[in-house]
């Protein structure tokens, strides 16, 4: 499952990259890893209503619509926070997370074995440089975090590498004209036109999930 050449070391059930000199793969700080015991009530109480106009429960509804026919899959998520996919994604899956952030990471393992996700595997990683093989995942998530990729043609090369040839991918994020409340959104906020020319661009086929919530558009992405 892992690209020639790549090692990674186990520690509490988070994978972790080893570096040619042997060292751990670390990255900056996400400011939630902090915060990684508040994560979930800040999204629900302040992130959802405040930033986003939208609701967190109706979020979950339009991607559990999305997921709710996709069984035994190997399902890899990018940007994994603390394990919101729980909401949406079947159990039946096999599933990889991934994310920058130990902190959250930790809490995404529990969140999955308690929604009784079996094998599911957690590596601290960025989504621009991803540890696996080539042609490996049938579904990929990314879940309001695409506006974070310090590089998104970066990320999308290695999701078109990493994914099976007509895999999905599967994104929530926020978007410049649907930020009616006018809120701060950190990150980089792209418009819908300018995802779908990205999309294209990598050979992506991109289809508008036709839901409503807030700020925040829904697509997927035909590998
Ligand atoms: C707003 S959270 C979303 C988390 C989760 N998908 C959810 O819906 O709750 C953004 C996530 O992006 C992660 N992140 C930021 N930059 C990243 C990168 N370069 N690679 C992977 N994850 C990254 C953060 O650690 C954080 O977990």
């Amino acid at each position: 499952m892992l690209k020639n050449g790549t090692k990674v070391i186990s520690k509490k059930e988070l994978h972790y990259v080893v570096e040619d000199g042997g060292n751990l793969l670390k990255f900056k700080p996400w400011l939630g890893d902090a915060f990684s015991f508040l994560y979930d009530v800040i999204m629900a109480k302040s992130i959802f209503p405040n930033k986003f106009g939208g609701d967190m429960n109706q979020h979950y509804g339009i991607l559990r619509k999305e997921l709710q026919g996709v069984h035994e899959k190997r399902v890899l998520e990018l940007a994994t926070g603390s394990g919101s996919a729980v909401n949406f994604l079947p159990n039946d899956n096999q599933y990889t997370g991934t994310d920058i952030s130990p902190g959250l990471l930790r809490k995404a393992v529990k969140s999955f074995r308690n929604a009784g996700f079996t094998n599911a595997g957690f590596y601290v990683t960025s989504a621009d440089n991803l540890p696996f093989d080539d042609n490996l995942f049938d579904i990929a998530l990314c879940i309001l975090s695409l506006n974070f990729f310090n590089d998104i043609n970066k990320v999308l090369q290695e999701v078109k590498r990493v994914a099976a040839p007509g895999a999905v991918f599967i994104c929530s994020v926020p978007v410049l004209e649907r930020n009616k409340v006018r809120s701060t959104i950190r990150g980089t906020l792209y418009s819908e036109e300018e995802l779908r020319e990205i999309c294209k661009e990598h050979g992506l086929s991109y289809e508008t999930i036709p839901f409503k919530n807030g700020a925040l558009l829904y697509f997927r992405a035909i590998m």
